[in-house]
């Protein structure tokens, strides 16, 4: 690549001032448009990567779950880079400037680190603003684009994966990020109906300064009961002709398939966020990286709460959330427990429940571990009538049919949503 250079679009970029002071924004206006040296740009990429430690395992950014309690016991267990749950960058800026971290879930501290705080929307000037606000945070090692949330409330709101048809937008975007800030700029993206407009996009991405890719490998259409596999195939070719770090996600149950994808696409990192959530433990099958201790589902709720409750989450239903997944095979076993955990009023509360089911459970099954996963998993739920295609081909990953999660921001389940994010 030596000598490439890739113009910069954003001569003719008309940035709104809303969210920003008028002078910054007439500022970025006049900038003129300046080549990125890809070559240079691609070489920082690396160092940038290889500062973090080079990290593998990824905690994906989730709505209301990837909150700081949740990436610190990841971290304690294998996880070697967390994202922040996607931050939108005009009510960023709206909330009280003292509150906004901790609303927003970015709120992080030493053994938080590394961190990427995934931010969006649409309007450069807005996102480049709360971009600003959030790389003043310590530890904060880039932000990223989110360009990959199918949901409803993203058409409603023009962002996430309703951008990907928009190059200009997103380039624009992206190198008025890269240009403009002290920290680099990284992109999630999912596939587009082609590989073609796939790979054309990344490579833009990659010319107007993104750092660092992401590949979801599904389409935006690919989602709730349409979901389908994961197109593992597209990302292998994706990471093969993208000169920065790529991570793959999607498709991912256990550390088995995270080896699987890992050498299929030759990807830099796995990024997990279902399988994460129910086991936080996925990418150490479970030992401490610390202490060598292996904990079960049951330890691992324990310890989440008692995170939870050092670093108490914005709104107590992210919490709720989570122990609902880490006891999903308990609170199925003993369905007051759920009730009682829907109940919850705080951490304490919520800590007796899983005592609970402990106690029951080694009553019950003479010490069997029923926490652990298994056809009651909760990741497995959806899948217990469909094709499971464990330990099926490559590259298609991921499980077709059944019925299947909704993903940013809520999850529909069998007839318990009421236990989950959104619709809490
Ligand atoms: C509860 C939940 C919240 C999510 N929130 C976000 C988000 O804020 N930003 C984002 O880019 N993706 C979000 N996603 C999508 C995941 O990051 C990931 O792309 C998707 O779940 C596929 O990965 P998986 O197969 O490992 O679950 C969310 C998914 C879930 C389940």
């Amino acid at each position: 690549m030596a000598g490439v250079t890739a113009a910069c679009p954003l001569q003719a970029a008309r940035i709104s001032s809303r969210g920003l002071a008028h002078e910054q924004a007439l500022l970025l206006q006049q900038q003129p448009s300046l080549p990125l040296d890809l070559e240079a740009h691609v070489a920082r990429a690396w160092r940038w990567y290889r500062s973090m430690g080079s990290p593998r395992y990824v905690c994906a950014p989730m709505v209301d779950q990837s909150e700081l309690a949740f990436r610190l016991l990841c971290r304690r267990y294998g996880t070697q880079l967390a994202f922040s749950p996607m931050v939108h960058a005009a009510c960023y800026l709206r909330e009280k400037r003292s509150k906004r971290n901790e609303v927003f879930f970015c709120n992080t501290n030493p053994q938080d680190w590394p961190l990427i705080v995934q931010l969006c929307g649409n309007d450069p000037g807005v996102l480049l603003a709360a971009a600003k606000e959030i790389c003043r945070i310590e530890g904060v090692c880039a932000v990223d684009l989110n360009l990959g949330c199918p949901q409803g409330i993203a058409r409603k709101g023009k962002y996430g994966a309703f951008l990907l048809h928009q190059a200009d937008l997103v380039v624009r975007i992206v190198s008025t990020l890269s240009r403009e800030l002290d920290k680099p700029v990284t992109c999630k993206i999912r596939l587009l109906p082609t590989f073609s407009e796939t790979l054309a996009l990344c490579q833009a991405l990659v010319g107007a300064g993104c750092s660092l890719l992401t590949v979801h490998g599904r389409t935006k259409e690919q989602n709730k009961h349409l979901v389908g596999s994961c197109d593992w195939e597209a990302i292998r070719k994706i990471k093969a002709a993208v000169p920065v770090p790529v991570f793959a996600n999607g498709g991912i149950a256990d550390l088995d398939d995270v080896e699987k994808c890992l050498s299929f696409t030759k990807v830099d990192g796995v990024m997990s966020s279902e399988a994460l959530l129910e086991n936080p433990g996925l990418f150490s099958r479970n030992v401490n990286v610390v202490t060598g201790h292996r904990a079960n589902q049951l330890d691992l709720a324990e310890e989440y709460l008692e995170l939870a409750a050092q670093h108490p989450p914005d709104r107590l239903k992210c919490v709720r959330a989570h122990v609902f997944k880490l006891v999903f095979t308990g609170v199925q076993l003993f369905e007051d427990l759920r009730d009682a955990l829907v109940a919850a009023e705080n951490v304490k509360e919520m800590r007796w429940v899983v005592g609970e089911i402990r106690r029951r459970a080694l009553e019950r099954a003479q010490g069997r571990d029923v926490g652990s996963a298994g056809e009651r998993s909760w990741y497995w739920r959806h899948w217990h009538k469909g094709v499971t295609d464990k330990g099926s081909e490559l590259p298609r990953q991921g499980k077709e049919g059944g019925k299947r999660r909704g993903e940013e921001g809520g999850v529909e389940s069998e007839g318990m949503g009421c236990l989950f994010g959104a619709e809490d």
